[in-house]
Order: C-alpha cells, then sequence, then structure tokens
C-alpha cells in the first residue's frame, strides 16, 4: 500500500513530536524550550481565533489569493505565503484544492522565489490549445502568470524591479516548471507594474492580460502566453485613487435582464471607504483590446464595505455548465495584517462568492452571495417566530458554545426611524454588533468593544455601507466563524466583512431593538460544521 503524506499529516507528525519533546523538556527542566513549545502545541486548526469554515494556511503568513483556476473537478488556490515567518516576507505561491470549494486540502508549496525575484500574485489558465506549447502528451498544461518582485531593486531604490513571468504545470498544478525566457513582460520604467490577471478573450482568440501601474491598468494580448503586446490603458482618470492600485480581474457577466456586460475589479492599498485597502470595480464594455466605462467617470462602486475584503479575484476555466463567476478575498487590510493577534498563521480567506448583475435601485451593480455548496456544511437550524420588538426590548437567539460558527438569517421590518441591532456576546462580555440605522439607511459592524484591539490603532471602529434597496424588508445573511463575520444584506446587494478577535469565543447572540419597533418577520439560526476537524 502506498501511504501518502499530505501536509496535513506531516504537520501532526511534527506537532506531536514537539509535544513530546516538550513532555521530555518539562521532565528534565529546560525552561525556556518548554514554554515555547508550550505554545506551538495545539491540536490541528484548534488555535484561539482559527477559523473552523475558511480557508486559512496550516502555519505562518498569507496575503492574496493568486492562481484560481478550475481543471479536472478540482478548484485551485494558490496563495502569497512566506514559509518562514507570520509576517510578510519572500514571496512564494503556497497552493491548496478543493472539490467543492468549502472543504480544502494543504497541498506542498507550488513556486518558490529565483533569481528574478519574489513570487507576486497572479493568475492561472488551462492553455486548452496548447499554444504556449508546454503541454506534454494530449492533456492541455495549466499555466500561471505572476510578478516577479526583485527585492535588491527595490532596495536600490531602481524603479523597474516587478516584471512578469510564467510557469507551467502538466501534473494538475502539482509540480510547475518556471518558463526559461522569463520575464515575459519586462518593466517599462513603472514601480508599482503587477498582479496579471489572464483570460480567453473568444472572438479574437487571444488571450487578454490586465495587470496594474500604479494608477491605472494596462491590457495586453497574446497568442501564445509568452509574447505579450499592450493594447491599452484604463483608470487614469476613473474610480478612486486614495491608494495603489493592486489585484485586478476583467470577465463578462450576463445582467439580471439578459445583456452582457464587463466587470473590472481592482484593489486600492489605501481610501477604502471605511479605512486602508479595499476592493472598487467598473461596469461597462469590452471589445478584445479597450474596456470603456459606463458609469460617470468619477463614480466608485465598491465590492465591499467591510474593512477585511482585499486582492479578491475570480476563479478561471470554471465549466459553462456551471456558469457562476466565483470570487474569492483575502480576510484582511494592509493597515493591520501583520499585527493581528494570532500566533501560528496570519489571516484567512473569504468564503468563497458569486458574483452577479442586478439592475438595482442605485443602478447596475454586483451582488454577491456565498456559493451554494455551503449548504455541505450546515447543520441543525432553529426558526425564530414571526414577533415585534419594541424599542428597548431585546430577543435571545441563541446561547451555546458551537456559536462561534453559525448562519443566522434574519427578515426584518422597521421603519425610518428604526435601529436595530445583532449583538454577539462572550463571557468577557466582549461584543461584536451588526445592524441596520433606519434613520442613516445604512448598515454597519461595530467591532470596537469585540475582544482585542491593542495590537493596531487601526483596528477598532464601526464600519458603514450605505442601503441601496428601499423594501420596507430588511434582509441580512449573516456568516459568524470565530474571528470573523461575512454580512449579506438585502440578497447580496451590500455587503460587510470584518475580523475581529474576542478573548473568549462568542456564545450568545441576542437581537435588540433599539429605536423604534423590529418586526421579525422570518428567522432562522443554523450551526455550521467545522471543516477542519471532526465535530
Ligand atoms: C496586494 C499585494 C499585491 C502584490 C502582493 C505581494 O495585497 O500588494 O499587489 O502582488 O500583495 O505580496
Amino acid at each position: 500500500m502506498i501511504c501518502r503524506i499530505t501536509k496535513r499529516h506531516l504537520y501532526t507528525i511534527i506537532m506531536i513530536t514537539t509535544g513530546l519533546l516538550f513532555v521530555a523538556c518539562r521532565e528534565s527542566g529546560t525552561n525556556k524550550i518548554q514554554e515555547e513549545t508550550d505554545q506551538s502545541f495545539q491540536p490541528y486548526f484548534q488555535e484561539q481565533h482559527r477559523p473552523q469554515f475558511h480557508f486559512s494556511p496550516e502555519r505562518m503568513w498569507m496575503n492574496d489569493p493568486n492562481g484560481m483556476v478550475y481543471y479536472e473537478n478540482e478548484f485551485h488556490l494558490f496563495y502569497q505565503y512566506y514559509p518562514d515567518s507570520t509576517v510578510w516576507g519572500p514571496m512564494h505561491w503556497d497552493h491548496a484544492v478543493s472539490t467543492d470549494l468549502i472543504h480544502w486540502e494543504h497541498l506542498p508549496i507550488a513556486l518558490y522565489p529565483d533569481a528574478l525575484g519574489y513570487i507576486f500574485s497572479g493568475s492561472a489558465v488551462v492553455d486548452w490549445k496548447n499554444t504556449s506549447e508546454f503541454g506534454a502528451g494530449n492533456d492541455p498544461p495549466l499555466v500561471a502568470i505572476f510578478t516577479y518582485h526583485k527585492i535588491e531593486g527595490e532596495r536600490a531604490g531602481d524603479n523597474d524591479f516587478q516584471t512578469q513571468g510564467i510557469a507551467y504545470s502538466n501534473d494538475k498544478g502539482r509540480t510547475w516548471t518556471k518558463y526559461g525566457g522569463n520575464p515575459v513582460i519586462p518593466n517599462p520604467g513603472i514601480k508599482d507594474f503587477r498582479d496579471p490577471k489572464v483570460i480567453g478573450y473568444q472572438p479574437s482568440q487571444k488571450w487578454v492580460m490586465v495587470l496594474t501601474a500604479f494608477d491605472h491598468v494596462r491590457l495586453y494580448n497574446s497568442n501564445n502566453l509568452k509574447d505579450w503586446e499592450l493594447v491599452s490603458e484604463f483608470g487614469h482618470d476613473q474610480g478612486s485613487h486614495g491608494g495603489v492600485w493592486e489585484c485586478p480581474d476583467l470577465f463578462p457577466l450576463m445582467t439580471d435582464t439578459g445583456e452582457e456586460m464587463w466587470v473590472m475589479i481592482v484593489s486600492l492599498g489605501d481610501g477604502a471607504p471605511n479605512g486602508g485597502s479595499g476592493t472598487q470595480y467598473f461596469v461597462g464594455n469590452f471589445d478584445g483590446k479597450t474596456f470603456t466605462n459606463k458609469n460617470p467617470k468619477e463614480q466608485v462602486l465598491w465590492l465591499d464595505y467591510g474593512r477585511d475584503n482585499y486582492a479578491g479575484v475570480t476563479w478561471s476555466d470554471i465549466p459553462e455548465e456551471d456558469g457562476r463567476r466565483i470570487f474569492l478575498g483575502w480576510m484582511s487590510n494592509w493597515k493591520y495584517a501583520q499585527v493581528v493577534p494570532t500566533d501560528s498563521w496570519r489571516s484567512a480567506m473569504t468564503l468563497p462568492r458569486t458574483l452577479e448583475l442586478k439592475n438595482t435601485e442605485a443602478g447596475l451593480r454586483l451582488v454577491t452571495k456565498p456559493v451554494e455548496e455551503i449548504r455541505n456544511i450546515l447543520g441543525e437550524s432553529v426558526e425564530l417566530k414571526p414577533q415585534t420588538l419594541a424599542r428597548g426590548e431585546e430577543l435571545v437567539i441563541g446561547t451555546s458554545t458551537e456559536i462561534d460558527r453559525c448562519l443566522l438569517e434574519l427578515t426584518i421590518s422597521t421603519g425610518e426611524a428604526g435601529k436595530f441591532l445583532i449583538e454577539m456576546s462572550n463571557v468577557e462580555n466582549q461584543r461584536l454588533l451588526v445592524g441596520y440605522d433606519g434613520r442613516r439607511d445604512e448598515f454597519f459592524i461595530d467591532r470596537t468593544a469585540s475582544g482585542k484591539s491593542g495590537f493596531s490603532n487601526e483596528f477598532s471602529g464601526v464600519h458603514t455601507a450605505p442601503r441601496i434597496s428601499k423594501s420596507p424588508h430588511i434582509n441580512l445573511k449573516l456568516f459568524l466563524d470565530v474571528s470573523s463575520v461575512e454580512v449579506f444584506a438585502d440578497q447580496g446587494e451590500v455587503l460587510l466583512t470584518d475580523v475581529f478577535f474576542p478573548d473568549s469565543n462568542y456564545h450568545a447572540i441576542r437581537l435588540i431593538s433599539e429605536e423604534g419597533d423590529a418586526e421579525i418577520v422570518k428567522g432562522k439560526l443554523t450551526s455550521i460544521k467545522s471543516i477542519w476537524r471532526e465535530d
């Protein structure tokens, strides 16, 4: 029998060995090692603040999702990774795969830094027609397109240290070979020149690359993924410029009225509506070379109003029969990402979410929903009784140690002067508040008293999002996972994603009517199973 040792097995072996070492040291009285190993000896994925149904690395530093591609029944997720520390450093692409977008298997690191530099963010495609000629046999190669970041150049104050490189795999993404002709796009003298996203454009049968160049995006065409021609620029005077542009994406979407439009996503290093890094998008047309924004150029559309959804892009090569546009973001913010209070790893990804284009009361907007595969881990549900809470009244929705991971669905009707909040709390009386304020017509997450916040003076705060819908029924879908909350309001028209770090996990959820009456039209609390351990 062949015994396959996965990263998870290795991790367990290391942890058990560390545990044994710890016991041995305790007996021989070596206190220093004892303290250090004591902290790291944690059962698998059960450390304090560890998300239970979101993707996070087994250990060490993670940032952007990269190279998301679907091939032969596997969703690949590569990501920015530094294996030697829990803070950012020389970037690698680490790797995980899933067959349902919910359960993930950690795989070995896919791309290591080399003489051309660290491996920064980028994308991957299936080269179905073997245009790159990297294929072996009958199967198409997977091709990864990424940015090389030459640290020596950055340190020397040069402005040409970011270039674009490619690599290929002929074994379903398990091993990668870098192309000998790298870099495939040299630097034109722009310091911030990175994060290539490649798509196939059917009408011209060409590859299209979109990458960010400081304050705009550049679009390229290619026949073979190796030779690229600059065809247009977009964005110098469009949207928000509160920070450097990063991690673009470009894709077509059918609107709810059956019109094909193109969406351009651009992350911004700073200047998001609630501070720090965030993601904007544009809706328009694309002819294979040029993207045209259909909205006024100064208009800014935000993908998520929470502070913790950054550098998100979408999966490539989702089969036509599936037809979804599936997005995943990094659930952190550069303002404090490197100092959040987790010990052995840093950060998690958002839930995978579908993107749709809908004609809303405010115009054509992206609507975001959690992928339906989430049902694979839903547990028991309890329905709330329809009832009205008068001002000051509260309803205990649930109390249990399991409540730190759940889905709460609520439809509430409240007047223009109404304000209600959902309060999640622990024994220390630390509280996370999620709610709607009728006077301001906005949703909010208040994490000012949610737990630890002293690690950064950028962390604490109230994050708000204007409501779009005029419906008297306010609809909220809220996913709570130990240290994160994702709020999908009004069927995904408005989104807020935030992380938080309570001293002990939340164990109680209450609904409080703060102003006016809150009529609970419908409500349901559902438990969610861990994807990392048996419950
Ligand atoms: C975004 C980003 C990218 C870059 C990567 C480096 O978070 O700054 O622009 O490629 O992170 O890790």
